[in-house]
């Protein structure tokens, strides 16, 4: 547990959560530290509540791919000649020429979770894992705040940077269960399922999670129906064209930021294609000729449930009855299933829990260029925000797209305000600008 009086306690800061968005921050600083004098370096810790890294474990279905071309990994696009970017580990692991005669920009999930175990692994960075942040606090001398964990200790920081990712999106009417889950536990709770008695599974949501699952249970359980239950007519396919793409580049966030609100809220309703509710074309194709071959045979298991929903769930002593409802005809139907698989999407993670005495609420919240977030008058730490972002930084705000650029600029706000008056930092009044200019060191006392 730290000493709360000593200066030597006191980090410059603290990670909360290592996924790939606090790991790319990690090896900014790491890179930082590396040709910097002592005085300059700067103390960090992350503190993230898996037991190690894993980058969304329970999806990583095999043969799934990234969304994201492998360039945009955690340091190319802010330092190309870094040596944790995803090439460097092709080279490591000795795959590096197979890599590039296999021709694509996108990995398996699988072996991106592997490039980014072992940058984790390479780092040496003081990562406290298994442990819980539970609130963040104002602390006592100006410019810190003292970061709680759940096992009781407490760590006094110049700069808190949050990246906690998502959180599971669950429909009012479902109750989890070992037979109702969220797919972001999908094979952890495969595996524990008891062997399939009534050989039919329901899933629910019709965005690219939910169309790999479908194709896996189709294929894993050969005598299993799968209803693919969605409220739409049929699977959209994600829109990865290069102009498209530009809604996810560097840059775009600099334009973005400056918008006024409402042009903010157009573009990213008009660009959602690019990643909400939408599906690879390929698999859209293989699960189409899929269900095609079924009726050819006239041998069916693979369902499409259009424009339906789910209404309520029950648990029996060996399965679980779903109901399904067609919103065209208004009638339902109750599938004796053996599992209900969620795909409902996430959500911002709590934020709000977190930082509540510190920072506005949910929409009165304030983020500047620099990830900042502009806090109440008495609050004089630094707040960064990696994800969570989206309605003031664009749709990159919690993707891998922006994560090494981003690593970058939240380093340098971080270097500039404690370079200025030897690190004693502004105290942000709690911000009602509807379009904020960025954190300038003439703002920083
Ligand atoms: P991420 O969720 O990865 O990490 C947050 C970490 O914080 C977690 O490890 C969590 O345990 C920890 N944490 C949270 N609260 C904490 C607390 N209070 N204390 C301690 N630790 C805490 N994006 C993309 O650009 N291309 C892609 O191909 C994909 N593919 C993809 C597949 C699947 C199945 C999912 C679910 C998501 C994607 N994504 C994606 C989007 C995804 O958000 C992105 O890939 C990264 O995981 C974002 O990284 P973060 O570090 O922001 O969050």
């Amino acid at each position: 547990m730290a000493n709360e009086s000593a200066e030597d306690d006191i980090y410059d800061v603290v990670g909360v959560g290592f996924g790939p968005a606090n790991l790319a921050f990690a090896i900014a600083v790491e890179e930082h530290n590396e040709s910097r004098s002592p005085q300059e370096r700067l103390r960090a810790v992350f503190v993230e509540r898996q037991p190690d890294f894993g980058w969304h474990r329970g999806m990583l279905l095999d043969g799934t791919t990234m969304q994201v071309a492998f360039p945009k990994d955690l340091v190319t696009f802010r330092n190309p000649t870094s040596s944790y970017s995803f090439f460097a580990y092709l080279h490591d692991r000795g795959r590096l020429v197979d890599f590039v005669n296999h021709q694509t920009f996108f990995p398996t999930r699988l072996e991106f979770n592997d490039y980014l175990t072992w940058a984790a692994e390479r780092l040496d960075t003081e990562v406290r894992y298994g442990r819980t942040v539970t609130r963040v606090d104002k602390a006592p001398p100006a410019g810190t705040a003292t970061v709680l964990l759940d096992d009781g200790s407490r760590v006094r920081t110049r700069n808190v940077v949050a990246g906690v990712g998502l959180t599971e999106r669950i429909p009012a009417w479902a109750t989890r269960s070992p037979r109702c889950f969220h797919n972001h536990h999908f094979l952890y709770r495969i595996a524990e399922l008891p062997e399939p008695k009534h050989n039919r599974f329901v899933v629910l949501g019709a965005g690219q999670s939910a169309a790999e699952i479908v194709a896996y249970l189709h294929r894993t359980y050969p005598h299993a129906e799968v209803h693919s239950v969605f409220a739409r007519w049929g699977y959209s396919p994600a829109d990865d064209s290069p102009f498209a793409n530009r809604i996810f580049d560097p840059s775009t966030v600099d334009e973005f930021h400056r918008a006024p609100a409402g042009e903010r809220d157009r573009l990213l309703r008009l660009h959602r294609g690019t990643n909400y509710s939408v599906v690879d074309v390929e698999l859209i194709h293989e699960l189409y000729a899929r269900e095609y071959q079924e009726r050819v045979r006239g041998d069916r298991r693979l369902y499409m449930r259009r424009a339906s929903e789910v209404t309520s769930a029950t648990e029996t002593t060996d399965g679980i009855d779903v109901e399904v409802r067609s919103t065209l005809e208004d009638l339902t139907d109750t599938l004796r299933c053996d599992a209900l698989v969620l795909c409902t999407g996430f959500e911002p993670a709590g934020i709000d829990a977190l930082f509540g005495g510190l920072i506005p609420q949910g929409g009165e919240r304030n983020v500047a260029r620099d990830y900042r977030v502009r806090t109440f008058r008495d609050v004089s730490a630094g707040i960064y925000l990696q994800g969570g972002t989206e309605d003031t930084h664009g749709l990159s705000s919690s993707l891998l797209s922006n994560v090494a650029v981003r690593a970058g600029e939240i380093l340098d706000s971080i270097v500039a305000r404690r370079t200025v008056n030897g690190g004693v930092v502004a105290v942000e009044e709690c911000g009602r600008r509807t379009n904020p200019t960025p954190l300038v060191s003439s703002e920083v006392r």
